[in-house]
């Protein structure tokens, strides 16, 4: 089966992540890589919160420093989208009307007209459009949306998650920018609304509070997923915290996972 070729766009932290896992993948390859900083390209493995990105040799591929050069000189089927938050819409709608696949970084967009926009254009250009949400590809989350399907532990009482880290920087400072990243309302607490949504579907009310600090957007938070069967889901997360810790805990009638 010939492989899909895949043109990475943005190669820090996380592009240099995707970059390598692209090495063990049997149905896509990689073909070319683009970031507009030259510095981007020396680094041969980052360190990002899902730890170092290992090492990959990618010095035989054409890198690129901007979208346009890419498209010129490669053909790609997929555009992967590794790029700060804000600029995940604009790059993924030019892509689908150029004709490209769009595997894109999650915070899919920042405002919801803007997601809603690149959902249009993928159903009117006939491209696919995937949000890289990652923790529902996680066995962990699998086991425990498996787990509350089945009811194999009785009645789910109370999910928790939580996920606490000093404030990223990204190049340039970007994630420190709430009109960027969204703070981290957007680019960290999106994991627990996204893995409420995936394990027990979409809530019947939302309400979250929280504090403005690192990015100028909302960065210390805690929500209270309400959902009909009554259990209790909370989700807390913060760039305000030093570190790095995550936890997901589910209590069951039977059991605790
Ligand atoms: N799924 C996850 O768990 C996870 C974890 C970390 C980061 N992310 C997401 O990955 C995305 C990238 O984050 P990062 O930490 O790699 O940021 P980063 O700042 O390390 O990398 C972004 C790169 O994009 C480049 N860039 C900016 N504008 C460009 C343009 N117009 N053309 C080409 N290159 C350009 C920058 O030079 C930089 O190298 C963000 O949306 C972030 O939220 C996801």
């Amino acid at each position: 089966m010939e492989k899909l070729k895949v043109a990475l766009l943005g190669y820090g932290g996380m592009g240099h992540f995707h970059a390598t896992q692209y090495q063990t993948q049997t149905r896509c390859e990689l073909i070319a890589i683009c970031d507009s900083a030259p510095e981007a390209f020396a680094n041969d493995s980052s360190e990002i919160n899902l730890g170092s990105s290992g090492k990959a040799d990618l010095s035989a591929l054409p890198h690129y420093s901007s979208y346009e050069e890419l498209v010129r000189n490669e053909k790609p089927d997929i555009i992967d989208i590794c790029l700060p938050g804000h600029l995940h819409a604009e790059y993924a709608i030019r892509a689908m009307n150029d004709c490209f696949h769009v595997l894109c970084e999650k915070p899919m967009a920042r405002t919801v007209a803007l997601a809603d926009e690149m959902i249009a254009t993928a159903k009117h250009t006939g491209r696919k459009l995937m949000i890289a949400q990652c923790l529902r590809f996680d066995p962990a989350y699998r086991m425990l949306r498996e787990a509350v399907l089945s009811g194999k532990y009785g009645k789910l009482l109370s999910l928790s998650l939580y996920r606490n880290s000093a404030a990223p920087t990204g190049r340039n400072g970007w994630y420190r920018d709430a009109k960027c990243s969204g703070g981290a309302l957007l680019d960290l607490h999106l994991h627990d609304t996204d893995t409420v949504h995936y394990i027990l579907g979409v809530p019947e009310a939302v309400t979250t509070r929280g504090i403005t600090r690192p990015s100028g957007g909302i960065d210390e938070m805690v929500s209270f997923y309400e959902y009909a069967n009554g259990a209790l889901v909370v989700g807390e997360a913060s760039w305000c915290r030093p570190g790095w810790s995550f936890s997901s805990t589910a209590v069951f009638e039977k059991a605790t996972v």
